[in-house]
């Protein structure tokens, strides 16, 4: 295993999309972010220097940081953020892990622009277990605000109401001609002819599911959250913001060009940006101006579209990976996930939309919550979060009356190396909407999912213990529930929450407090010196 250094130079740069300019916060000035290229195994060491006006942090989604929580990233999580001036050193180990993972900023709205692609391939000599492909390409889709995203974020916390979604979806940076700008061209992914390709698709869009297409082609899925797939074939690939797949594209066409498009998924939320972004597969060698469209799109309601590609998705389970998926529930969870509106004297409705877990809205501290743990600093969180909600609801039946929510910085202790079941049931509340909830720190297994009410009589009979998919982001449908299962062998404390950036702002998050085991590996390990203060 190798040592590698990259260094991050967090930069203003102006950038031109949809036929206008606005400056926006970069890494090396790149939008997207430069890719890391490590092996498994290997260490990595960024050196984050940070040149802009905000407070910066970043979180490097999916790795996951055995012992090593202060380099997770999440601001006021497990560090505080790295104030204008001063730069942190993120050093971590890529511990039995090989995929498409990303990077991204993780504090305010800042990620909107500041993301990028982290490659970890398999260690040296060892071959994917699929084909090898041709050559690799990373596709990050993405979203475009014409206007600061700062300012819109502020905006909308200000007035309690929804803040404006997104001008355009963007693939690896780039709308194509979207209404308005007919001049804005679109990334151009080369391909020879029949070759295969490995595409690393990741979401990095702040708000928006995405439906992935190209024109006349099929994937085979072989990979999500850098951990692999029993590979399936599909032409269309359904990812959440904070999830990554990883496809085979086989160049089996007649030499042209072909239109690839990302359009918005997200079946009843009204407030979506409805754009697609467009971009083109050029085989060499093709001497016409034509692009091949696609004969359809899923419109954004599209569920089936998006349930036929999850419920397709399968751990590999094979002698070299092995499912991992705990048998035995120490901790047996149910969350239910729901958008709220709370009386807010200051807005200009006098109210606000809040989100929370189990109608716990969670209230970011002041201080680093993995600082207040090791060093035992009390006042700063409590360890009651609660393990089921307050009222059971019918959430499928007429709304309760009572769904107040209440703040806090409150967690949910696991001992080291104990197992974890959660129900994540999604309550519809205001508009039933699918939650991409991530948790930090760990992959876990997705044993089950359904529409309605979770029934923990007959639903449990039927989860998936032989080969469910891992991951670290996964999908609460609409009106229904998902069950994952991990087990907490990573101490530190670990950031939930949904994926929708607005959702998160809106307090849509909880963390895990994770003891140290007794073992001589089982502790986390102290916080490096230029460890950020706030
Ligand atoms: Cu990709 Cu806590 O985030």
């Amino acid at each position: 295993a190798r040592v590698r250094h990259y260094k991050f130079n967090v930069v203003m740069k102006n950038a031109t999309r949809l036929c206008s300019t606005k400056p926006i916060v970069t890494v090396n000035g790149k939008f997207p972010g430069p890719t890391i290229y490590a092996r498994e195994d290997d260490t990595v060491l960024i050196k984050v220097v940070n040149h802009v006006k905000y407070n910066v942090s970043i979180h490097w989604h999916g790795v996951r940081q055995l012992r090593t929580g202060w380099a997770d990233g999440p601001a006021y999580i497990t560090q505080c953020p790295i104030q204008p001036g001063q730069a942190y050193v993120y050093n971590f180990t890529l511990t039995g892990q090989r995929g498409t993972l990303w990077w991204h900023a993780h504090i305010l709205w800042l990620r909107a622009t500041v993301h990028g692609a982290l490659v970890i391939l398999p260690k040296l000599g060892v071959p994917y277990p699929f084909p090898k492909p041709h050559m690799e390409q990373v596709i990050i889709l993405g979203e475009w605000w014409k206007s600061d995203t700062e300012a819109v974020i502020n905006e909308a916390l200000k007035s309690g109401l929804a803040p404006n979604v997104s001008d355009a979806h963007t693939i690896n940076g780039f709308s194509g001609p979207v209404q308005g700008c007919s001049s804005q061209e679109g990334f151009k992914l080369e391909a020879e002819p029949g070759k295969t390709y490995l595409l690393r698709i990741i979401n990095a869009a702040l708000n928006e599911e995405l439906f992935f297409k190209i024109a006349g082609h099929q994937f085979t899925v072989v990979e999500v959250d850098a951990v692999y797939t029993k590979p399936f074939k599909t032409n269309t690939i359904t990812i959440a913001p904070g999830q990554t797949t990883n496809v085979l594209l086989t160049t089996n066409q007649a030499t042209g060009k072909y239109l690839v498009a990302a359009s918005p998924f997200m079946d009843a939320a009204i407030l979506v940006d409805n754009t697609t972004a467009t971009a083109t597969l050029h085989y060499s060698g093709t001497l016409s101006s034509t692009v091949t469209t696609l004969t359809a799109l899923p419109p954004k309601n599209a569920t089936p579209v998006a349930t036929s590609f999850t419920d397709s998705l399968r751990s590999l389970n094979s002698k070299e990976f092995p499912s991992k998926v705990p048998l035995e529930i120490d901790h047996s969870l149910f969350f239910t996930i729901s958008l709220g509106v709370n009386p807010c004297p200051t807005c200009v409705n006098g109210s606000r939309v809040v989100a929370d877990i189990n109608n716990v809205s969670f209230v970011m501290p002041k201080i680093s919550l993995l600082q207040a743990h090791f060093f035992n600093i009390s006042g700063v969180f409590t360890d009651d979060f609660p393990a089921k909600p307050p009222v059971v609801y019918n959430f499928t039946g007429t709304q309760p009356t009572n769904f107040a929510t209440t703040n806090g910085t409150r967690l949910y202790r696991l001992a080291y190396n104990s197992t974890v079941q959660i129900v994540l049931q999604d309550t519809g509340m205001i508009t039933p909407e699918n939650h991409p909830i991530h948790l930090h720190g760990f992959n876990f297994f997705v044993v089950g999912r359904g529409i309605g009410n979770f029934n923990s009589k007959k639903n449990p009979k039927n989860f998936n213990l032989v080969d469910p998919v891992e991951r670290n982001t996964v999908g609460v449908p609409a009106g229904g529930w998902t069950a994952i299962r991990f087990r907490a062998d990573n101490p530190g404390v670990w950031f939930m929450h949904c994926h929708l950036e607005i959702h998160t702002t809106w307090g849509l998050k909880m963390a895990f407090v994770v003891d140290n085991g007794k073992g001589p590996n089982e502790s986390l390990l102290p916080p490096p010196s230029d460890l950020p203060k706030c």
